[in-house]
């Protein structure tokens, strides 16, 4: 299936790694122009040359180090991109941390705040910083990547929760919002997805139970009642956002498309 993507310009927000670096692998594959961003430069560098080396594309693949919670630096990123390809098409909002654990009672204000200003701040600034640049034709899309938590349940998973679900209200208002300029706003929300960051805490979470990170794993999965095959991979939720800023779902906007295995308990 052709998505229609090639020559179009995409910024993937956390894109050295994980479910971003996902996103910034199909995408270059499906022929658009990649800008990937995050703070650690090395490692954005390292990438970048990782998907010019590994995975052939057309277009252009271009590291922006930025931290996201400075709206100076969120906003310079965007800048540089649209200057060096005289516009910009394709926003992935998805840098953000892991799943944030703990509850409400004892828990202090910087970590619910560091969550917010990183992730649905980050969000804010950098789609606000693209709306003058996407063109008028149409081609303007902007995908959000939050998790389940903000619709469902999960365990101890509040200040993710609060966090995603603003996203999804941030989708909501920005499609209405940005719908005069043609631009489709949708929001993907994973559940549970093996990248290394998550590995990497299952085997810590797994250690203070006496058990590996993969008996871990397993254990969530099954404990949050999850219908398909146990952990997803950043693939797949690649796909499902590549779905949504091609020209295939040229009728789709201001929803949320879970990509959860199941794990939620919606009736609808
Ligand atoms: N994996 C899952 O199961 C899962 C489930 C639901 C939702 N999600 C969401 O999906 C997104 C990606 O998750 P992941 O598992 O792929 O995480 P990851 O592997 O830890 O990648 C996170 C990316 O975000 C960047 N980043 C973090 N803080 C940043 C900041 N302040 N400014 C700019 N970039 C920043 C990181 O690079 P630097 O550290 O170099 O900045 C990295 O590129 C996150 O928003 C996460 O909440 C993940």
């Amino acid at each position: 299936m052709d998505l229609g993507l090639t020559g179009r310009t995409a910024l993937v927000t956390g894109g050295s790694k994980g479910i971003g670096y996902a996103v910034a692998e199909l995408l270059r594959r499906e022929g658009a122009n990649v800008a990937i961003l995050a703070r650690d430069a090395a490692q954005l560098e390292a990438a970048a040359q990782r998907l010019r080396d590994e995975v052939y594309g057309s277009g252009e693949v271009l590291p922006v180090p930025a931290d996201l919670k400075d709206p100076e630096q969120a906003e310079a990123a965007v800048a540089r991109i649209a200057d060096r390809f005289g516009t910009l098409h394709i926003v992935v909002n998805n840098a953000g941390p892991i799943l944030q654990g703990g509850k409400v009672e004892g828990s202090d204000d910087r970590k619910w705040m560091e969550t917010f200003d990183v992730k649905t701040m980050g969000m804010l600034r950098i789609a606000r910083a693209a709306v003058p640049h996407f063109p008028a034709d149409g081609t303007g899309r902007v995908v959000n990547v939050a998790g389940i938590s903000g619709r469902s349940l999960l365990p101890d998973a509040s200040a993710s929760g609060m966090a995603n679900a603003a996203i999804f209200a941030l989708t909501s208002y920005l499609s209405k919002e940005l719908s005069g300029k043609r631009v489709r706003v949708n929001c993907v929300s994973p559940g549970l997805i093996r990248t290394d960051a998550w590995v990497a805490n299952a085997q810590r979470l797994g250690a203070e139970q006496g058990i590996d990170g993969e008996q871990f794993m397993t254990n969530m999965a099954d404990r949050l009642g999850v219908r398909c095959d146990g952990w997803a991979d950043p693939s797949d939720v690649a796909d499902a956002v590549a779905f949504l800023v091609s020209d295939r779902a040229g009728y789709i906007t201001g929803q949320v498309l879970a990509v959860d295995g199941g794990l939620a308990d919606f009736v609808v």
